[in-house]
């Protein structure tokens, strides 16, 4: 018996071999410069460019490569992007969690699969990719016996932790989609997620533990279904030792795991079925659910793992990103788990115990690969160099940033301090609606160039464009514009879940013919790529994305009218600054009304929803038909009073010289 210490629940894995034989395949690690022998590609460079203009080829050839089909697909793709249709490998069969677990355990069955770098500083547990396949079929036995079946969504609210990806890896072995949420997320912000998935059941832990804080995540949980009428059951798995009071719908997960066999009949699924949704902010109030599939998504994901990183077998790949957000899908679960990898979660913060905590991880696990967050970076750079020199890091070899761009004075730092010099660092540009990483220095070539800050060039298949004010593409170079791709590519978001008719308009109707990012990018001269932030209401705090709307939706209750822009912050990126009018007709205190604001956001979203200030006026600047001119307070802000623009339009022109006024007062 393996004893599998997961906080305090105690689960006994009894050391057996698969007993079934799920169609291994042998993972050749395709060289690209001779890939598949495709036609007139020599080097890798042929390659970037067979990739997009023979983009069926290029794509059917590694998906034949790279993937375990139970079924072979007929049709490498169905896709027409003015109409929103997105379809990829179809007649195709396979199960995730085959690929990412079963061939692996059939030829390297001890190589470890997860390393769980648990908050408490040296307490990792190692699963090997045997281990990691009999937790999940468990699980995968326990949900299809409790009734779950495929096609239907399970909501996962855990901290990075083995249960949780066993969870996802479950949900995909037995057909049911999952529905991970970020464990930071207020209880409404959960419900909301819940009652939009139509989840009937919920994974969870009993409390979370970051930064040496306990997290009351089950009794989130509990506030959260009290709205979802969905739900039928939580498993509650025991990440601490502190009991939780259980009611009739809970269910012991680790006690009930014990009892199922460790043998999981996978199901065949069909490429374009439902892997997973996961919620992101848009311009409007309401967060959409973008919809990945199975065949497509996997396979973008372990190329751009592979590729972007450089990662070679027997690396250890470390994805600091909660598995909460698509980084933590893509790069902490299905991109190293399909590529046989050791992929390391991270459950801790970047400055506990201390700010040497990731420096000393390298150190210990002997990282290969690092991909983390820009605003941890900044963070880390304020706390100074010999946090860093404390510890060991020659066994970098890559260092990713991704989220939000990384400014020259971190990159550099992160480049020549962390990396000793000799770590390229690869700034990666992508979305929840890429599915995996789009633009990034070095997809193709290893050695090629790197320039500090940019995103630089796209990967195979990806063939970005910049749009004109007027719509049209932009064909010079030292030019920028919005950020567009033209053309489909296997790993991006299909729809959105319940509402197909947005996604068209948001991403395929702004530029037909185009997906539209929604991000503005630069074009170098020499052609390279640097995103220069969103072109919509959409802010992004530590890297956290968020929509202004969703603020504003939240104090309005509060107050009588509020504006929420973002700024720019010198560590979290942008912060977001409210201007709020009070309601005339309560005899209210600003500083009562700005706890309430505080409490409300953090209640109905989460923490990083606070604004960082709150401006009192007595009234917004607005356009004579009553639209308030956002433009003006963004200019406000970031202190460009020259650059206010036409203020004709204005109802009252006066305002903005009382809300200027106001801004210095605040400051
Ligand atoms: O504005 C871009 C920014 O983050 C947005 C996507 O956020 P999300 O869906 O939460 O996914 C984050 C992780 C992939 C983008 O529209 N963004 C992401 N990466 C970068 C970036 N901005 C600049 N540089 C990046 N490398």
């Amino acid at each position: 018996q393996v004893s599998l210490k997961l906080g305090c629940g105690n689960l006994k894995l009894p050391v057996l071999t698969q007993r079934k034989n799920f169609a291994p395949l042998a993972l050749s690690w395709m060289s690209p410069s001779s890939a598949a022998g495709f036609e007139g590609v020599s080097d890798r460079s042929d390659l970037q460019d067979f990739s997009v203009c023979s983009s069926d080829s290029f794509w059917a050839a590694v998906a034949r490569q790279r993937l375990s089909w139970i079924r072979p697909f007929h049709t490498v793709q169905d896709c027409d992007l003015s109409q929103g249709r997105i379809r990829w490998f179809e007649g195709g069969k396979l199960n995730v969690s085959v690929n990412c677990l079963d061939r692996h355990v059939h030829t390297c069955p001890e190589r470890v699969a997860v390393i769980w770098e648990r908050d408490e500083p040296k307490s990792e547990v190692k699963l090997s990719y045997r281990q990691l396949l009999e937790m999940t079929c468990r699980l995968g036995n326990l949900l299809r016996r409790r009734g779950v079946k495929k096609g239907d969504c399970v909501t996962i609210y855990m901290p990075p932790c083995p249960l949780a990806v066993a969870s996802m890896l479950a949900c995909a072995r037995i057909g049911a989609a999952h529905n991970v949420v970020f464990a930071g997320f207020s209880a409404d912000a959960l419900a909301e997620r819940i009652r939009d998935a139509q989840s009937s059941t919920v994974i969870t832990v009993n409390q979370g533990v970051r930064g040496g804080k306990v997290i009351e995540l089950k009794k989130t949980v509990d506030a959260a279904i009290q709205s979802c009428p969905t739900v039928q059951q939580v498993f509650v798995a025991m990440r601490t030792e502190n009991p939780v009071v259980m009611t009739a719908k809970d269910v012991a997960m680790e006690e009930e795991m014990a009892k199922e066999d460790t043998v999981c009949e996978p199901a065949g699924m069909d490429s374009e079925d439902t892997l997973f949704l996961l919620y992101t902010s848009g311009s409007t109030g309401k967060p959409k659910g973008l919809v990945h599939t199975q065949a497509g998504y996997l396979l973008y994901a372990a190329l751009t793992h592979r590729y972007v990183f450089s990662y070679h077998d027997g690396d250890v790949f470390s994805c600091v990103a909660d598995i909460g957000w698509i980084t933590g899908h893509s790069y902490s679960v299905y991109g190293p788990l399909a590529n046989g990898g050791t992929t390391v979660l991270f459950e801790s913060t970047p400055i506990y115990p201390d700010p040497g905590r990731y420096w000393e991880m390298v150190q210990r696990l002997k990282i290969n690969q690092f991909y983390g967050a820009p605003t941890a970076i900044r963070l880390l750079l304020k706390y100074g160099d010999k946090w860093v020199h404390k510890y060991d890091r020659s066994t970098l070899k890559t260092l990713g940033s991704v989220g939000e761009p990384i400014n020259t004075e971190a990159w550099e730092w992160y480049h020549r301090v962390v990396g000793q010099g000799r770590c390229p660092v690869v700034d990666t540009w992508w979305q929840t609606e890429t599915g995996g990483i789009c633009i990034a220095p070095r997809p193709a070539d290893p050695d090629a160039e790197i320039v500090p800050g940019m995103a630089m060039r796209p990967f195979f298949g990806i063939k970005p464009v910049l749009m004109d004010t007027e719509g049209k593409v932009v064909t010079s170079n030292d030019t920028s514009g919005a950020l567009c791709i033209a053309q489909p590519w296997p790993g991006m978001a299909r729809t959105i879940h319940n509402d197909p008719q947005r996604f068209t308009e948001t991403y395929c109707q702004p530029y037909p013919g185009y997906f539209f990012t929604g991000d503005g990018a630069y074009r170098s001269k020499e052609g390279y790529y640097q995103i220069t932030g969103r072109l919509d209401d959409v802010i992004n705090v530590s890297g956290h994305r968020i929509g202004t709307a969703e603020i504003e939706d939240v104090l309005c209750s509060a107050v009588a009218e509020s504006a929420v822009i973002g700024f720019s912050h010198s560590i979290k990126g942008q912060g977001i600054y409210a201007f709020v009018v009070l309601k005339k007709s309560i005899d209210v205190q600003e500083a009562d009304v700005t706890r309430q604001i505080n409490d409300m956001a953090s209640k109905k979203i989460a923490k990083y929803a606070c604004p960082d200030y709150i401006q009192f006026a007595q009234r917004l600047p607005k356009t004579r038909s009553g639209k308030i001119m956002r433009r003006v307070l963004r200019k406000v802000v970031d202190s460009e009073l020259e650059g206010l623009g036409d203020l004709s339009t204005l109802d009252d022109p006066e305002v903005v010289q009382e809300i200027i006024q106001g801004h210095h007062d605040l400051l």
